[in-house]
Formats: structure tokens, C-alpha cells, sequence
């Protein structure tokens, strides 16, 4: 392992994964340093969720290697492997609450899983991480009780739980007005300036991009078509791209059909 490669949050090289017989990743490689957030950008069913699936082992590598904090998470097992996912935190697409448990308790459930204390305690820490993310209150709210924002929140609250050096957030902005997506792209910005998280977001929100990305990464064929700086992405000539960023510049009405387009294309 190289000196670098110890350093970074994550590390993903070469990585190829799919489901059943169908590849959806077929070789992808990218990089997280800590205080950094890459935006994972392409269209829908082009893999994004996939990715994040595969960094916390939820959908196995067929090939190559996704390294978190220096440490190889497929060629873990027990508790080596649960050591290292203990430092990684995933917000799904769909927050994923458990409904049948207040928003506090379904926080405090990778806390009393992992670490051991006790549940007033894990409920009190539960409390601090909703706090982090302005849900201060609602612990005791069930998740059918919160609006979709405060379900995101709480949802990345429970991905910050255990205080990961790698956050992975799936669409944290997705479906939500204006304003209550800036206020999580905040939120995320908040989270980054601790310096020693690395943040990976899935997101197609031009906003978002635009206010959280350090980097960006391009995906489409099951392939990373686009990196570097978001300015760097901006600029790369390949028509996806292109089209995935013009997006902004075309009134609504044309919007539709530039997307249908690059939904038929992935
Ligand atoms: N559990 C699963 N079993 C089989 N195929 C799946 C499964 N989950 C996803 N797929 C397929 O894998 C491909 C990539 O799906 P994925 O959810 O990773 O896309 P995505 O880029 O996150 O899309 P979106 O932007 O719509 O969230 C799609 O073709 C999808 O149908
Ligand atoms: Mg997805």
C-alpha cells in the first residue's frame, strides 16, 4: 500500500460489481481525501447507488479494490470487517427509517449496536446528532410524523451516529424546495469543515453541485466518463456531460426531454 493510499478516507480501484449475472460497475476508480467532498454525478440507473452499496459491502466486489482508511474491505471478514464499517456512515437514497421506533431510537440504533453503552446513553448521543443536523426536538417524533426534510436529516444523523471518517450520502437534497435543500447542503458543508470526514454525496441537484463539490465524478455505462475539479467536469467535451450540465442554461420546458435523453442513454 502506498503512503497515499493510508491516508485517504477511501480509496476504489478498479472496482467491477453488479447483481446476479448483470455488471452495473464495470471499473470504476476514485478517491475521498479527509475534509473533501466528492459529488458522484450520471444518470438515473447508471450506478450511483450501486457505488455506495459496494463501499459499505452491501453489494459485493466481483473484482478490484475498495480500500477505507487504508484498510481493504473485502478482504475482511468478522470483526475486522465490522471495525471497518463502523468508520463509514451511509444516508440512503430512501432515508430508511424504521417506522415502528421514534426518530431518536432509530438514531440511537448503530450506537447501541457498536459501541457499548448503555440506551439512555446511546439516546443522549442519539439527541446530539439530531441536534447537528437542526432536528433538536423531533427525537421523539415517529418518521411518518416528519416532512421529507427532516426525514433526510434524520437519516443523515443516523449515518453520523457513530462519527465516520467517510459519510456517504445518497440524494441528500432530492424532491426537496429550494430552501430546505440549501439548508442540507449547508448542513453537509457544516459536517466537511471538521476537516477529518471525507464526504462522497450522490446527487444530480445543479444546486447542490454547485455549493458542496470540492470534486466530481462522472458516471454513465457503468463507468467513470468525467473527473477532477467540478470546473474540470464542466469543461470535459464528451455530449453526456455536456448535457448533463446544460440542464441549467434551458428553460423548464426543454428540461424534460434532455433528461428522458439521458435516461435513454445510460
Ligand atoms: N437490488 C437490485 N437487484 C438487481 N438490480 C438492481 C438492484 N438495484 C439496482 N439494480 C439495477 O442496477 C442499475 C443501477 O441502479 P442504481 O440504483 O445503482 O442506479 P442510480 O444511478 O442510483 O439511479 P437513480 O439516479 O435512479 O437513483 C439499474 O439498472 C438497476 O435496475
Ligand atoms: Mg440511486
Amino acid at each position: 500500500m502506498t503512503r497515499a493510499e493510508s491516508t485517504r478516507v477511501l480509496v476504489i480501484e478498479d472496482l467491477v460489481a453488479g447483481y446476479g449475472d448483470t455488471m452495473i460497475l464495470d471499473g470504476i476508480s476514485l478517491a475521498v481525501d479527509p475534509g473533501e467532498i466528492v459529488v458522484v454525478l450520471g444518470a438515473t440507473g447508471s450506478g450511483k447507488s450501486t457505488l455506495l452499496r459496494c463501499i459499505v459491502g452491501l453489494v459485493e466486489a466481483w473484482q478490484g479494490r475498495v480500500l477505507i482508511g487504508g484498510r481493504d474491505i473485502n478482504a475482511a471478514s468478522g470483526v475486522g470487517r465490522e471495525e471497518i464499517l463502523r468508520g463509514v456512515g451511509l444516508a440512503f437514497q430512501e432515508a430508511a427509517l424504521l417506522n415502528s421506533m421514534t426518530t431518536a431510537e432509530n438514531v440511537a440504533l448503530p450506537i447501541m449496536e457498536h459501541w457499548e453503552v448503555d440506551e439512555p446513553t446511546a439516546l443522549m448521543l442519539a439527541r446530539m446528532r439530531l441536534a447537528r443536523v437542526g432536528l433538536a426536538g423531533a427525537g421523539d417524533k415517529m418518521p411518518a410524523e416528519l416532512s421529507g426534510g427532516m426525514r433526510k436529516r434524520a437519516g443523515i444523523a443516523r449515518a453520523i451516529a457513530l462519527e465516520p471518517r467517510l459519510l456517504l450520502l445518497d440524494e441528500p437534497t432530492a424532491g426537496l424546495d429550494p430552501t430546505t435543500a440549501r439548508a442540507i447542503d449547508e448542513l453537509v458543508l457544516g459536517l466537511k469543515a471538521r476537516g477529518d470526514m471525507g464526504i462522497v454525496a450522490v446527487t444530480h441537484e445543479l444546486g447542490s453541485i454547485n455549493t458542496i463539490a470540492d470534486r466530481a465524478v462522472m458516471l454513465a455505462t457503468g463507468t467513470v466518463i468525467a473527473s477532477g475539479t467540478l470546473a474540470e467536469v464542466r469543461a470535459d467535451p464528451d455530449p453526456r456531460v455536456q448535457a448533463f450540465f446544460r440542464r441549467e442554461l434551458l428553460p423548464q420546458a426543454a428540461r424534460k426531454n434532455l433528461v428522458d435523453d439521458l435516461e435513454w442513454r445510460a
